[in-house]
């Protein structure tokens, strides 16, 4: 969610209007995300880098999301989505980690719909603690060494456990740089960059992004022949 402090300079207004814009913005994607079926939504809202940023925009930052998790709770339990974090949350403010936790035990019961915020996130902190959970899962005995490790026992000690790989990454504002986020996760992942700040990246651009994704072809590593034949296979067995 790129572009708020820009948007904001551009209009002649102070870089925290940006970041409140940006959240209204947050309020009417999650919605809309709901609509178009994308069950799983992760927003990159605080990374471990940004506590780099001025003491001001950091307190803001973190006072607009302690009162979006307090409007957004009613929100996400009409709408049936389970809240989940990912990144060191332990380390921001009490009030917000409390609240936090509060939120996410409150919509644990929702399966179908999920909203991950990455708060503190940064993919290589990610990899590191994720290292130390599988080290002392073997030292205990709850994770048993057999053979070669694989991936897909590996990433059950990501932040990410539990939760499919992004089909589709998007950053908006221009930047075309992925500044560590899902670096493991966004391996066979779409990219797609737009020039829109985020607090102008409204419904509809997101929509008109999953048009884009659609007409993309994902080959996970195949040649488009074979996929094009897995595309014919599945039809003929469906119909
Ligand atoms: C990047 O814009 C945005 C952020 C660092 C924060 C994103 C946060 C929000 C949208 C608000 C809080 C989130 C939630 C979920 C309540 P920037 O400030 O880097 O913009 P710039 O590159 O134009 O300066």
């Amino acid at each position: 969610m790129d572009g708020n402090g820009r948007w904001a300079n551009r209009r002649g207004l102070p870089r925290n209007e940006g970041h409140r814009k940006g959240v209204e913005n947050v309020e009417k994607i999650v919605e809309k995300a709901g609509e178009l079926g994308i069950r799983y939504l992760t927003l990159y809202a605080f990374s471990a880098e940004n506590w780099k940023r001025p003491k001001a925009e950091v307190n803001a930052l973190m006072g607009l999301l302690e009162s979006f998790l307090k409007k957004q709770r009613k929100q996400l339990l009409k709408q049936k989505i389970r809240l989940h974090t990912i990144g060191r949350v332990e380390e921001l403010p009490t009030s917000v980690f409390k609240l936090l936790n509060k939120v996410k035990a409150d919509t644990s019961h929702f399966e179908d719909n999920h909203l991950i915020l990455a708060l503190n996130y940064g993919a290589r902190n990610e990899v590191l603690d994720a290292v130390e959970r599988y080290t002392a899962a073997i030292q205990s005995g709850t994770e048993l060494q057999e053979g070669e490790l694989q991936w897909e026992t590996f990433s059950n000690y990501l932040d990410t456990s539990g939760i499919p790989d992004p089909e589709i990454v998007i950053r908006t504002s221009g930047e075309q740089r992925i500044s560590n986020f899902l670096l493991m996760q966004s391996a066979y992942s779409e990219y797609l960059f737009s020039p829109v700040c985020w607090p102008d990246f409204g419904p509809d651009l997101l929509e008109e992004a999953l048009l884009e994704y659609r007409n993309r072809e994902r080959r996970f590593g195949k040649t488009g022949a074979q996929i094009e034949q897995e595309k014919l296979l599945s039809t003929k067995s469906s119909s």
